[in-house]
């Protein structure tokens, strides 16, 4: 398994697993797979449904889409797309899906990871998502109601999370050395 460092944070991403598999960016090509892929992650359609609707639209970011591929199928899937936040722009994590027999043995770390990568090589700046905190806090994830980040799901109390890629700097007046 090959291994690189995340600049500046130190953190381990893995960007292959085992010998057999490839975490890379999606290609046209796969967009079946990743269907048949969430069809089988998930009881239900509405995360197919869900990444084929923004498929077609800005908030659709090709180079955030990420898979890991097995022996030629698609065993794990992790998308970032674009919303706004506040009127910035800022990345929404989800769905994450790996196959249920490939489950709990890493795939998904390793599809978010390197998304989150990506997104950090980009200079992108807030990722939010709706999730269990026991898995997402694992990158970083924490409740986003505290910091004031509202939206349809601020209800969802500790699940509504965020992750700020890079720091947020605050500027003070040169008024406050003087004390
Ligand atoms: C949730 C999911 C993406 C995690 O990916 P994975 O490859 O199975 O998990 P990993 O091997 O990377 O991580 C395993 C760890 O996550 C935990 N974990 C796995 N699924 C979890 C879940 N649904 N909730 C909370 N924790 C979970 C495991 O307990 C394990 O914890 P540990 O490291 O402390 O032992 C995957 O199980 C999946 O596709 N589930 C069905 C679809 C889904 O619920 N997606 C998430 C919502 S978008």
């Amino acid at each position: 398994m090959a291994t690189r460092t995340l600049p500046g944070l130190g953190l381990p991403t893995s960007v292959g697993f085992r010998d057999m598999t490839e975490v890379r960016i999606e290609q046209p090509e796969d967009a079946d797979g990743v269907r048949r892929l969430l069809e089988a992650a998930f009881d239900g359609e509405a995360e197919a449904r869900l990444v084929a609707a923004l498929r077609p639209t800005h908030a659709w970011l090709p180079e955030f889409s990420v898979v890991a591929e097995e022996n030629g199928r698609l065993a794990a899937f992790a998308l970032l797309s674009r919303v706004m936040v506040g009127g910035e722009e800022a990345l929404a994590l989800g769905p994450v899906a790996v196959l249920p027999e490939r489950q709990r043995q890493g795939l998904g770390t390793s599809v978010v990871r390197d998304a989150l990568r990506r997104a950090t090589e980009a200079r992108e700046r807030l990722v939010l998502v709706l999730g269990d905190p026991a898995y997402y806090r694992r990158f970083g994830f924490v409740p986003a109601a505290p910091y004031g980040i509202t939206s349809e799901w601020s209800s969802a109390g500790d699940a509504w999370q965020v992750l700020a890629l890079r720091p947020i700097e605050a500027r003070y007046p040169s008024a406050w050395r003087l004390v």
